[in-house]
């Protein structure tokens, strides 16, 4: 039973608009994925919301409500989907090319996914040099170009009659780029977009366009995106949740579990060499060294912050951390990453850990998408707004507060998640001291 007030969280009704600039591998998984659970022939598997339990109280309370149980989430026969791409695949098409799914599953919900017809993207070839593609929109000012976004938007709303709508970036990663001081205020951004500041990327102008619309937004990228002070008071101001950034998938995923495991037991670390090879079209996107900046930046992070070398330069103060992505366009979205750890031990005696994941980028980013979708929802309903450090647990390089390092460790990140949900619904926190078990 809660014992706190819960947070008041307006109901879940109608239909929910899902926006996603680029229609590449990862958004045709997802909304596959979606439309194959609906029809019943495959299962959620990796998605918190559909599968993962919450406790509640005690330990011998017995209550472990589903989290799609225990906080009011949209219903996936509620969801309704729209995207941008420079190409003008529709989304079984694009799925076809993307290659993640086999011909068969695809057959079973090709209906569906051809009524998805990508709109014209707003796009700069200095900010994805390895692409280009017809349907993109021509404007004269970058102002323009978002009015013709927010344009979309209406006319979505107005054909699918979606009551509310999340908008999640699957675009390609974009060059690196540091906050600039058109980043620095709404003001000098609205501004920039005017004058067509060279500073404002892509992905910065859905970001506007979706917030600008009332609409919560997520970086499934490592790009700047919504992370400048500019969006993040346009964020706040309009009341609206945000999060990112780049999905937290293969690699990286692997890495947060281990890196806290091997220090919560005080072992030290020498090294670690991450290498994979990757042939879709992320992987050609990321061959760019513009964009592999982005991606290396938050692949990273990771270890430093987990590892705390600072706390303890006798076990983390000499790390070698290197991370490597080569394009190899056999394996198409089949990644395989290398992963060497070089560890010591008591008396500083060496080990090493190797670790060969075979995995599929795609398949493991999709869950990430519906729960993100449907957690920023919640969080809008439930009048929460700004950074979601709570969704933390989805991302490579999560966005956080200004003077706070952010939480890598996944456990950490998880415990993180499940307490928002707990504290949004009035119940006891979970802290785990448990003495009470003994009294
Ligand atoms: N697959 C994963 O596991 C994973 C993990 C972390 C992050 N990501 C990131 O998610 C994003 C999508 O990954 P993916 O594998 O689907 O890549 P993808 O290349 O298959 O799809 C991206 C799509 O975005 C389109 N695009 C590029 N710029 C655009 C713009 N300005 N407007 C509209 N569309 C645009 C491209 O044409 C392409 O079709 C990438 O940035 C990737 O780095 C993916």
């Amino acid at each position: 039973m809660a014992t706190k007030e819960p947070v008041r969280i307006a109901p879940a009704e109608g239909k929910l608009g899902v926006l996603l600039p680029g229609l590449g591998a990862v958004s045709t998984t997802f909304i596959a994925g979606v439309e194959a659970v609906k029809a019943g022939v495959a299962a959620p598997i990796g998605s918190l919301t559909q599968l993962a339990t919450v406790r509640l109280g005690k330990r011998n309370e017995g209550r472990t409500p589903l989290i799609k149980d225990f906080v009011p989430l949209a219903a996936l026969a509620d969801l309704e989907f729209a995207a941008w791409d420079i190409y003008e695949d529709n989304a079984y098409q694009a799925a076809r090319k993307a290659a993640v799914l086999d011909p068969a599953m695809l057959e079973r919900v090709r209906a569906p996914l051809e009524q998805i017809h990508p709109m014209e993207a707003v796009f700069d070839r200095n900010y994805v040099r390895r692409i280009n593609g017809p349907n993109v929109k021509e404007a004269r000012t970058k102002l323009d170009r978002a009015e013709m976004l927010m344009e979309d938007i209406r006319r979505f709303r107005d054909r699918s009659k979606a009551a509310r709508c999340v908008m999640v970036w699957c675009g390609s990663t974009e060059v690196f780029n540091r906050p600039a001081p058109v980043h620095q205020t709404l003001k000098a951004f609205e501004a920039g977009l005017r004058a067509n500041d060279p500073e404002i990327a892509p992905s910065q102008i859905y970001a506007y366009a979706a917030l600008k619309m009332g609409i919560p937004y997520a970086n499934g990228a490592p790009n700047l995106s919504v992370d400048t002070p500019a969006l993040l008071e346009l964020a706040r101001d309009a009341n609206l949740p945000v999060c990112g950034k780049d999905f937290k998938t293969g690699q990286t995923l692997m890495k947060t579990m281990i890196a806290p495991g091997l220090k919560a037991r005080m072992l030290g670390m020498s090294g670690w060499f991450s290498t994979n090879i990757l042939g879709n079209r992320d992987g050609e996107v990321l061959d760019d060294p513009g964009s592999f900046k982005s991606k290396e930046e938050t692949k990273l992070s990771v270890l430093d912050q987990i590892l705390q070398p600072d706390l303890y330069p006798q076990l983390y103060g000499k790390l070698y951390h290197s991370v490597r992505i080569n394009y190899y366009p056999p394996r198409g979205d089949a990644k395989e990453g290398w992963d060497n750890i070089d560890i010591f031990g008591w008396l500083g005696y060496p080990m090493q850990i190797k670790v060969n994941f075979l995995c599929r980028d795609s398949i493991l980013a999709a869950p990430l998408v519906l729960d993100l979708v449907l957690f920023l929802d919640l969080a809008h309903r439930a009048g929460m707004r700004g950074i979601q450090e709570w969704l933390s647990f989805y991302f490579k390089a999560p966005m956080h507060a200004p003077g706070i390092y952010p939480e890598h460790d996944i456990f950490i990140q998880l415990m993180k998640l499940k307490n928002t949900l707990r504290w949004m619904r009035g119940e006891d926190l979970i802290t785990h001291l448990g003495l009470e078990y003994y009294d």
